[in-house]
């Protein structure tokens, strides 16, 4: 169980999407960092919510997260919320030989970076008297699309990792919750917004993030991610056709 009051919170990739929904909801109660690559986006974000502290930070650049940790360090060594949001998606054709540009993009976005700041960040988390690890994953661990493989291997990396680090640190006041979000209606799907109208917004998709860590749930698979996970179980193949169809 964690308050969801008086935490200080870094929010990857909160400068849009399921990131600013996160920071908008949790902003009136806690100090929120949010960071992105984009210092427009960023201003943006801060416009709409002003007592937001913005970073900007390209999380899979190595030297770019070590300054953003040296700052937080120093201004925020309260901080004790850490959700891994920032992520993103390259297509690629597993048949074509130069599809490994995308293997590299998706892994150091959707599985190194959060990796490597959740390290880093470990040591600070474990003074806190109560801390919480939030990483965001999808369905798609279940049912992998072929035209995204390799976002989909990265974030079942990821949901590994978030166990083994669970167990790693069953015997600590930090907790690890992953959400394995649905189809959420951002730009994540840039140029192509999702046809499927049961895209949830964004706002829901934080709203469920929040209950899961307020609850202190270890994985939360919400509307058809859990369908996707049944659907894995019971006709793996019916629920990879139905999922490339
Ligand atoms: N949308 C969906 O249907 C869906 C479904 C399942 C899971 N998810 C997961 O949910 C999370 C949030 O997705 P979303 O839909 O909110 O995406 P989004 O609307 O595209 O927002 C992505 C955010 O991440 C930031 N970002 C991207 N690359 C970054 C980098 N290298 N370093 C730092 N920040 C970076 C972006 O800002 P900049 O561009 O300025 O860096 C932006 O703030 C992701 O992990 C995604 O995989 C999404």
């Amino acid at each position: 169980m964690m308050k969801l009051s008086e935490n200080t919170v870094l929010i990857t990739g909160g400068s849009e999407g399921v990131g600013l929904a996160l920071a908008r909801a949790l902003i009136a109660n806690n100090r929120v960092i949010v960071c992105g690559r984009s210092e427009e986006k960023l201003r943006r974000a801060k416009a709409q919510l002003p007592g937001l502290h913005t970073e900007v930070c390209d999380v899979t650049d190595a030297a770019q997260r070590d300054s953003l940790l040296s700052r937080l360090r120093g201004d925020f060594p309260e901080l004790n919320l850490l959700i891994n949001n920032a992520g993103g998606k390259w297509p690629c054709d597993l048949l074509d030989p130069a599809c490994s540009a995308a293997l590299v993009a998706d892994m150091a976005l959707n599985f190194t970076a959060p990796v490597a700041l959740t390290s880093q960040l470990l040591p600070l988390l474990r003074e806190r008297p109560r801390a919480a690890i939030v990483n965001i994953t999808s369905g798609l661990v279940y049912l992998p699309k072929a035209e995204q493989a390799f976002y989909c291997a990265a974030k079942a990396a990821l949901h590994s990792y978030s166990r083994s680090l669970r167990w790693a640190l069953r015997d600590s006041a930090v907790s690890v919750c992953e959400v394995l979000l649905p189809l959420v209606g951002t730009n994540f799907h840039r140029g192509r917004p999702p046809r499927n109208l049961r895209a949830i917004s964004a706002e829901r998709a934080a709203e469920l993030v929040l209950k899961g860590v307020a609850s202190g749930a270890r994985e939360l698979r919400p509307g058809k991610s859990a369908l996707a996970r049944w659907l894995d179980f019971l006709a793996p193949h019916r629920g990879l056709a139905a999922v490339n169809g």
